[in-house]
């Protein structure tokens, strides 16, 4: 057995014997988008500090926490804080929960973030679907040794984005009179935001939003064989020749006030799955 193997085996097992909840559905939610935990009923916390093999976050005080529970008819993992590249984790500790969740019992990941649109349709505010990811952090979670139980050392990657689940989350906008743009998503290293000769790049390979988060996890699910459903909250408009000082005030404030919306979108489409 390889050593990933046994730290996601050592961490699972702990968590097995501090909840009886088995979750079918894991939750990812991204930077001031995390309400939807606040739903969760009959709750259990466990602090990750207290999971064994789990990664140890390098800033004090926000050290995250898994959520176990029910929201509506369904089981659920939660993820409350996740971690980033840019804190100085490898991409395999960014996604390590993922196999984690994976190893509980989840079937499905959906995950959010807030994410900077490119595609000059979009505004700030918007919600994205995510249709495809362009990965431009320079690495990869499945470099290493690869232990085929944990996924094949070259998973596909033709189709990341569940297409049902894609289907069901605007079925559900529709129904819930909820706008929703759809598109691709590039994750890069971050911290910096990007320069205009970056934004005008990033535009031009194809992506419609970037962001610093979700690839790692994303890739590492699909290589485990979970349905992911991703869904980007536009929280600036980059347009690279009518460029803004970005200002991480107002994003957090744009995030804050669509997340209801995404709240309300994520938690209908479980319900449903
Ligand atoms: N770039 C990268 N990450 C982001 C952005 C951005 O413009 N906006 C929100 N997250």
């Amino acid at each position: 057995m390889t050593a990933l193997r046994e730290r996601v085996d050592k961490a699972a097992d702990f968590i097995k014997s501090r909840t009886k909840v088995k979750p079918e559905v894991a939750i990812i939610l991204g930077t001031g988008l995390g309400a939807l935990a606040d739903e969760i009923k009959d709750k259990e916390i466990i602090p990750y500090p207290q999971i064994p093999a789990f990664p140890t976050s390098t800033v004090i005080g926000h050290a995250g926490q898994l959520a176990l529970g029910t929201l509506g008819r369904k089981s659920v993992v939660a993820m409350q804080g996740r971690f980033h590249r840019y804190e100085g984790y490898s991409l395999e500790e960014v996604a390590f929960p993922v196999r984690v969740m994976k190893t509980l019992g989840a079937k499905a990941l959906i995950i959010s973030n807030a994410a900077g649109g490119m595609n000059p349709l979009f505004k700030a505010g918007d919600l994205m679907i995510i249709s495809d990811h362009i990965n431009l952090m320079g690495d990869n979670p499945l470099i290493g040794v690869n232990d085929e139980k944990l996924g094949p050392r070259f998973p596909d990657m033709s189709q990341p984005y569940d297409r049902k689940l894609i289907a069901l989350a605007e079925e559900v906008a529709g129904e819930e009179k909820i706008k929703v743009q759809k598109g691709v998503y590039v994750a890069v290293s971050g911290p910096n935001l990007e320069t205009a000769a970056e934004y005008r790049f990033l535009r031009f390979i194809g992506a419609d939003a970037v962001g610093m988060s979700t690839v790692p996890e994303v890739i590492v699910a699909v290589q485990s064989g979970m349905r992911v459903l991703g869904i980007s909250c536009i929280t600036d408009e980059c347009l690279p020749d009518a460029l803004k000082p970005a200002d991480i005030k107002t994003i957090f404030k744009i995030a804050a006030k669509a997340e209801p919306k995404l709240t309300k979108l994520m938690s209908e489409v479980i319900q449903k799955l």
